[in-house]
């Protein structure tokens, strides 16, 4: 799938809560393994693998789930992030209702980690038993893009990564720096910090697809940089014209 699909759900999605209890078909979940081998990561050289769980190994309403299973290392959580957000898009470009689940593991004993790592992040979703598309920015329930960034001349691009999913809707993320050398910091909180690392690698996903939708190409890097006062540095993102 091209990252012009997946950049087009972002203005569209939402989370899926109620699910048909029929599970979707051997050609669906054929597809989605495909697009998962194709998944691009954040962070170079993390191990990662994506296991489809059956109904019965984690608590969830859906009739399927995902979960990210990863080495732990610098980022990983981020780069989490950044991987499942695709899928995320994915599923809801093709009309499968997806929603995260921060907390929820495969039940003990049921699903075995892959040697050296350990469960990061679950999506459940399945056919939606509820509207699963919105149909304007305006249904979003979302900061303003100068609560999330100083960047004026990057809102155009940040108007899609402002749309982003988080975990109870936090938005932590803070984009400063310039408009080709953007600096991603987040929030401090105790209370969600490692959840809030998963959600900026989803803004990062985000941000990617913004900006190849205009043209442009991202190198990201994680060397500490300077960020603004109470927040935590994240990730730098070089942003060049697409050669
Ligand atoms: C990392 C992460 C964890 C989440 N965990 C849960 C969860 O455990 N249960 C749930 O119902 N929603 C969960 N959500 C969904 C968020 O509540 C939701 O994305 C946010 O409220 C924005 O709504 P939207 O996705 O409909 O745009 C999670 C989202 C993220 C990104």
């Amino acid at each position: 799938m091209d990252y012009e699909v997946l950049y087009d759900a972002i203005f569209h999605r939402r989370s899926v809560r109620k699910y048909d209890s029929a599970p979707l078909t051997d050609q669906a979940i054929a597809e989605l393994h495909e697009f998962m081998q194709g998944v691009k990561p954040l962070v170079p050289g993390i191990k990662t693998e994506f296991k489809l769980l059956l109904p019965g190994d984690i608590k969830t309403n859906a009739p399927h789930a995902v979960c990210l299973y990863s080495e732990k290392k610098d980022g990983w959580r981020m780069n989490a992030g950044f991987m499942m957000e695709q899928v995320d898009l994915y599923l809801s470009a093709d009309n499968i209702g997806a929603c995260w689940l921060g907390m929820t593991k495969p039940d003990k004993g049921k699903v075995a980690p892959p040697a050296g790592m350990e469960w990061l992040a679950t999506l459940c979703f399945g056919t939606p038993a509820q509207p699963m598309h919105r149909e304007g920015t305006e249904q979003f329930n979302r900061k303003s893009l100068n609560e999330i960034s100083n960047v004026t001349d990057l809102y155009h691009v940040l108007e899609a990564v402002r749309l982003a999913p988080s975990a109870m809707n936090k938005q932590p993320w803070f984009f400063s720096g310039s408009a080709e050398h953007v600096v991603i910091s987040r929030k401090k909180s105790l209370m969600l910090d490692k959840l809030n690392q998963i959600d900026t690698g989803i803004a990062l996903c985000c941000l990617m697809l913004a900006l190849s939708h205009q043209g442009k190409d991202v190198k990201f890097s994680f060397g500490k940089q300077p960020v603004p006062e109470k927040q935590i540095f994240m990730a730098a993102a070089e942003i060049t014209a697409r050669a």
